[in-house]
């Protein structure tokens, strides 16, 4: 596994003291909110939020949405579809959905779309990972951890045709991995 990758782009040090950080933030955002529930997006999410709920010192609940636009290529079909919905109602609740990169913005900009029109109390978007230069569609970013190039990544709930997610660091894959 670690011979396919060319560089480590976050290490995994730097990625729990940026997680720590945003929960804190979070921590004070929603202190008042007595129905916080945190959304995450299968699967790439899935890392990221079990650190980041435990860095958030309040009452929540989690729920779990897959919504996928990319199948097994590095490039975003535009297709987004709902794969696994979620299991209990957001209306009247402070949502947060928890992401592991934007790329496009289709994903969350669906996302966003679908579960405003549930009517929750209020809706914002962390994600650990943005990339500015491949936006498509105008996303407003709530909570941000790094931005960075575009360069294929993995690790730390990434993937590359369902690999690499368990990598500690996140990572640049050597070219050749995915140009086959
Ligand atoms: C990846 C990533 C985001 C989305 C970002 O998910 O985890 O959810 O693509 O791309 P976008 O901004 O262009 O929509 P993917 O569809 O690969 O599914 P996965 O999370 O199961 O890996
Ligand atoms: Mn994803
Ligand atoms: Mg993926």
């Amino acid at each position: 596994m670690l011979n396919d990758v060319k560089q480590v782009l976050i290490t995994e040090e730097q990625l729990l003291e940026k997680v720590k950080e945003l929960g804190e933030k979070i921590t004070n955002d929603y202190k008042d909110s007595d129905n916080f529930i945190v959304i995450g997006v299968l699967k790439g999410a899935v890392v990221f939020m079990s650190d980041l709920i435990r860095s958030i010192e309040l009452p929540l609940k989690i729920d779990f949405m897959a919504v996928s636009s990319y199948g097994t290529s590095t490039e975003s079909s535009g297709v987004v579809r709902i794969l696994k919905d979620l299991d209990e109602s957001v209306e009247g609740k402070d949502v947060l959905i928890v992401e592991d990169i934007v790329d496009s913005g289709l994903t969350l900009s669906y996302m966003h779309k679908i579960l405003k029109s549930r009517k929750p109390a209020s809706l914002k978007i962390c994600t650990l990972l943005d990339k500015p230069n491949r936006r498509k569609v105008d996303l407003k970013i709530d909570y941000l951890g790094f931005e960075i190039p575009d360069d294929f990544v993995v690790g730390y709930g990434l993937d590359y045709a369902g690999k690499y997610r368990n990598l500690r660091d996140i990572c640049v894959l050597k070219p050749e991995i995915y140009k086959g």
